[in-house]
């Protein structure tokens, strides 16, 4: 055989091995079906009352304790902290009472250390954000800091602290952490209160004046900034709702809320919901905490690459299995594995002869960026050229145009499977609450935020294309509005501040 029939032949190989595994990456009606369903029966099961919350493999479903969604006329100074994924932001919000806010703020990279490090505990994560929510006080709010004449006391500031990990809620200003997600594992957090933490490095930073208030999640966040930013009728304070909306997240991870009705919140104790129901209070928001949908692996479509990240790359094995299969963390980890497994059976790269000759980087737990294959799912470029770029700058990885070919369409088939999935949760909801028969033309507004449906090309399309294709059917589809919420977890976190 000559070189250019071996050649051929091998392209040949490469193209049929990519199209059996985008076959594996399928999700079709009957999958949606079936995921919808599954996904309703588990909302129901953890909506009453869980064990072990540490060990459980249901849907965490978390009351949040909020219990009303803003009307855009709450006023206000409040501070609010957020601990993301990837970064920690200080933020002062001026709600102005008319849906619209301002707000300064100060991001902050999460150091490598505490993210990687084994040995990191607690102290050292919440001393690192007290000591920036002091850097921030003494930038924008130096004077309420500063001692007092005569040793009087300082006003209060108060803070909503968003927390963006599975919290066991208690009330609206305290939760143990259940576990990690993302990036992070310091264990020695898991089952303590985080509230209580931060606290106390903000009073080691000499910071007493500053009271964690609240504490919610991102996509609860999402919620009540997408409340407060259109136009609702009802209040946060009088604990009425209009139609129940979903916020919801897909960034570095995914995770939604909804309002759900106080009675059907069996895991609150009879006396918690006796008396919110005395108080007037019909709904709260649950933290689904979707991430972890189907932990078991009954019904969600799952690859040997899926099956590898989970256990050989995340420090959490066996959970949020729905969001390693969705979220930006983990789409381009998802691609590197196939292209290492690709390489293993001798079909791509054969310029490198064994693993240990491949790009350093290729060979890197998750140094693959979801945004790169933004870049490539969009690329018309002649012989993908941009995609080359992309490859090699960022993982320093040089690519035939037939290889860059095959590898397009698998980062189609990964974002596809990931749009798809993220379809289910919002179709479940949707038919769970029954919002959308709920009024004449019931129509229904999903405040979403995160960087992979804000940027990544199409995925609110093939998203929507599975909610016709979902038992919401092409009718239901058409009713359902996502809209962008931005800053939730800034703005969602002072307006709880200002309840609490
Ligand atoms: C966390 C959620 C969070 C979501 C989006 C998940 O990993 O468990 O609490 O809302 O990421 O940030």
């Amino acid at each position: 055989m000559s070189f250019e029939d071996l050649h051929k032949a091998t392209a040949h190989q490469l193209s049929a091995a990519v199209d059996s595994i985008c076959k594996d990456f399928e999700v079709d009606a009957a999958k949606l079906d079936e995921l919808t369903a599954y996904f309703i029966e588990q909302m129901e099961k953890g909506l009453a009352p869980i064990q072990d919350k540490q060990t459980d493999k249901g849907l965490p479903m978390i009351p949040t304790f909020v219990t009303g969604s803003p009307n855009g006329t709450e006023q206000g100074v409040l501070l609010a902290a957020d601990l993301g994924g990837t970064n920690f932001r200080v933020c002062s919000v001026t709600l102005n009472g008319d849906h619209t806010y301002s707000m300064e703020q100060m991001k902050s990279k999460i150091p490598d250390e505490l993210l990687e490090d084994e040995n990191v505990t607690s102290d050292d994560l919440f001393g690192y954000l007290a000591r920036r929510t002091a850097v921030f006080l003494k930038k924008y709010h130096p004077d309420a800091i500063a001692p007092k004449a005569g040793g009087a006391a300082a006003e209060s500031l108060k803070l909503g602290f968003t927390f963006s990990y599975p919290v066991d809620q208690t009330s609206l200003n305290s939760g143990s952490l259940i576990r990690w997600t993302k990036g992070f594992n310091i264990p020695d957090t898991v089952g303590k209160d985080v509230v209580q933490l931060y606290q106390d490095q903000l009073t080691e930073q000499g910071l007493d004046m500053v009271n964690v208030v609240a504490l919610t999640n991102d996509t609860v966040g999402t919620f009540l900034s997408h409340c407060y930013t259109s136009n609702n009728t009802d209040s946060l304070t009088s604990g009425e709702i209009s139609e129940p909306t979903i916020g919801c997240i897909f960034g570095t991870g995914t995770n939604g809320c909804y309002m759900e009705e106080i009675s059907k919140i069996t895991k609150l104790s009879d006396d918690a919901r006796e008396k919110l129901l005395k108080e007037g209070k019909t709904h709260m928001v649950i933290n689904t905490e979707w991430g972890s949908f189907d932990n078991e692996l009954k019904h969600l479509p799952t690859t040997k690459y899926d099956i590898d990240i989970d256990q050989k790359y995340t420090p959490n094995p066996g959970f949020h299995l729905f969001e390693k299969r969705v979220s930006g963390m983990f789409l381009g980890e998802v691609l590197r594995n196939v292209l290492v497994d690709l390489h293993a059976r001798g079909l791509i790269f054969a310029q490198y002869r064994t693993q240990a000759q491949l790009p350093h980087r290729l060979q890197t737990p998750f140094e693959l960026d979801s945004e790169v294959l933004s870049h490539i799912e969009i690329d018309d470029s002649t012989g993908l050229r941009e995609t080359e770029l992309s490859l090699l700058q960022s993982l320093r990885l040089p690519t035939s145009p037939s290889e860059r070919k095959e590898i397009q369409k698998l980062v189609r088939a990964i974002s596809r499977r990931s749009a798809y999935l993220a379809a289910v949760p919002i179709a479940a909801i949707t038919i769970k609450t029954g919002v959308l028969n709920k009024r004449y033309h019931g129509e229904v507004e999903i405040g979403c935020d995160g960087s992979v449906v804000e940027y990544y090309p199409g995925f609110r399309s093939m998203l929507r294309h599975a909610l016709a294709l979902s038992p919401l059917g092409s009718e239901g589809e058409r009713k359902v509005h996502l809209r962008l919420a931005k800053d939730g977890s800034g703005v969602g976190a002072a307006l709880c501040a200002l309840v609490a």
